[in-house]
Formats: C-alpha cells, sequence, structure tokens
C-alpha cells in the first residue's frame, strides 16, 4: 500500500469527480493521503476531506502563491483550523521566486510567522521552493528544531545534505521520472532511504508515461518504480519504506 504524502485533492480540477476518485483510493492500493492546503478557502476544504475520508489527513496554511492575501488575522485563523484532529502539519508554505505571484518580501514574511505557528503547536513543516534556494535554507535554518520535508525536491545534493543534516526529510514526485531528471536522481541514490517520501503533487506533476495528464495518487507505482530502480530495489520494498517514513514523519498510527 502507498502513502501519498502530498496531494491537492481540492484543486478544481477535481470539482467533477473529487469523491468518486479519493473513494476508489484503497482499492487502487492507496491507504493514506495527506492534502496540503494552498489558501484559506483550501484550507477549509481539505478539512472537509479529511473529515468525510479516513484515510485522508489535511495540512493547513498558505502557499507562497497567495501570501499577499493574508493579513494579520490570517495566523489566528490557521491556528484555529490546526486543532482540528486531522491535521498532521502546517503547509504547504515556502518562497517561490518563479511565478513570484506575491512581492518576495511578503512571501518571507508570511513564511518565516507560519514556521513560528507551527513551533508554537509543535507540528511539522511541508515546504515548497522554487529558484528561491538561498533564502530559503536561510530562514528555514532558523529552524532546525522543526520536524519538515521538502516536497517535490529537484535541488542539488549540497543543499540536500545541509536539509538532510537538520533532521529533515524529502519528498519526490513524479518529476523524477522525467527524461530530463538529473538532480533529483542523483538526490534519491544517495539519500538514506529513511529520510524518503513519495508523493504525487496532484493533479500537478504525472510521472512519465502519463506526464501532461491530470495526476492522482493512483499513479504513485510509477514513481516507485523509477526510485525502486536507483535504489536496486523492489517498488514493494519502497512502497513499504515510504509508508513508515511518512507515519512516522505525520505522527500517523
Ligand atoms: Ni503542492
Amino acid at each position: 500500500m502507498y502513502f501519498d504524502t502530498h496531494a491537492h485533492y481540492d484543486d478544481e480540477q477535481f470539482d467533477l469527480d473529487r469523491d468518486e476518485v479519493l473513494a476508489s483510493m484503497p482499492e487502487s492500493g492507496v491507504s493514506l493521503i495527506v492534502c496540503p492546503a494552498s489558501n484559506l478557502k483550501s484550507c477549509r476544504m481539505v478539512l472537509d476531506m479529511a473529515g468525510k475520508y479516513p484515510y485522508v489527513y489535511a495540512a493547513v496554511g498558505v502557499h507562497p502563491h497567495d501570501a499577499k492575501e493574508m493579513d494579520d488575522s490570517s495566523i489566528d485563523l490557521i491556528r484555529d483550523m490546526a486543532k482540528n484532529k486531522k491535521v498532521v502539519a502546517i503547509g504547504e508554505i515556502g518562497l517561490d521566486y518563479h511565478y513570484n505571484l506575491s512581492p518576495r518580501d511578503i512571501q518571507k514574511k508570511r513564511f518565516y510567522q507560519q514556521l513560528e505557528l507551527a513551533r508554537e503547536l509543535d507540528l511539522p513543516v511541508i515546504i515548497h521552493e522554487r529558484e528561491a534556494c538561498q533564502d530559503c535554507m536561510e530562514i528555514i535554518t532558523q529552524f532546525k528544531d522543526l520536524k519538515g520535508v521538502v516536497h517535490c525536491y529537484s535541488g542539488s545534493w549540497e543543499t540536500a545534505v545541509q536539509i538532510l543534516n537538520m533532521g529533515w526529510y524529502i519528498s519526490f514526485t513524479g518529476a523524477v521520472t522525467f527524461k530530463n531528471a538529473k538532480k533529483a536522481p542523483e538526490v534519491v541514490s544517495k539519500m538514506p532511504l529513511d529520510r524518503l517520501m513519495l508523493e504525487t503533487d496532484s493533479p500537478y506533476m504525472a510521472p512519465v508515461p502519463l506526464r501532461g495528464r491530470r495526476n492522482d495518487s493512483r499513479n504513485l507505482p510509477y514513481i516507485a518504480e523509477t526510485i525502486a530502480r536507483l535504489r536496486g530495489m523492489t517498488p514493494r520494498e519502497v512502497a513499504a519504506i515510504t509508508m513508515e517514513n511518512g507515519k512516522k514523519f505525520f505522527g500517523i498510527k
């Protein structure tokens, strides 16, 4: 059975068949899913889904894209929502200098505030970083006491070492299966297996041979096959160890 540690079922691409897709997961070999929120509206949606399906858990927080929509009361709203029993992390939070949909200084301010909230609530964090490696590392190294995962990792081995030395985790999407992927496969083959997690980042990042289509958690085996090949293991072993890692990271029994 697989654990999808990062899937956006609140996305509008699932508006027509969300329940059908989610209800099919256990019979398709997916027994746990964490849905990270992107903004305050999506926080409410992921909480609804987590309330409805026993195998769906939620992370609450605001993505760097939507950081500009936060005000100082937003942190109080996130704090309240985080009290829900199905909330296992604060996320996804971070910095995105590729799209710059929110000004950089605002992204940094809201990222920092949400890391402080995670510290206050003693919850793990799910980090999004795109083309903002230096600033992101500068901020997260001030939060070494937290448990964190850097999601959809495509950075260098050197940065991965810094993340791993903090005791943090790294998760991989279908991007690791792409023909032009170089850094992610290198990190997969060198990193300690007990810090690796699987995710789809659905509806994005569909693995080869489904690249470009709408993604969902049922495609995890394609990612596991690539990782298994890089590590000289079976996909079944990858599924088992990443299940164990995910449960430990998110504190799910
Ligand atoms: Ni995501």
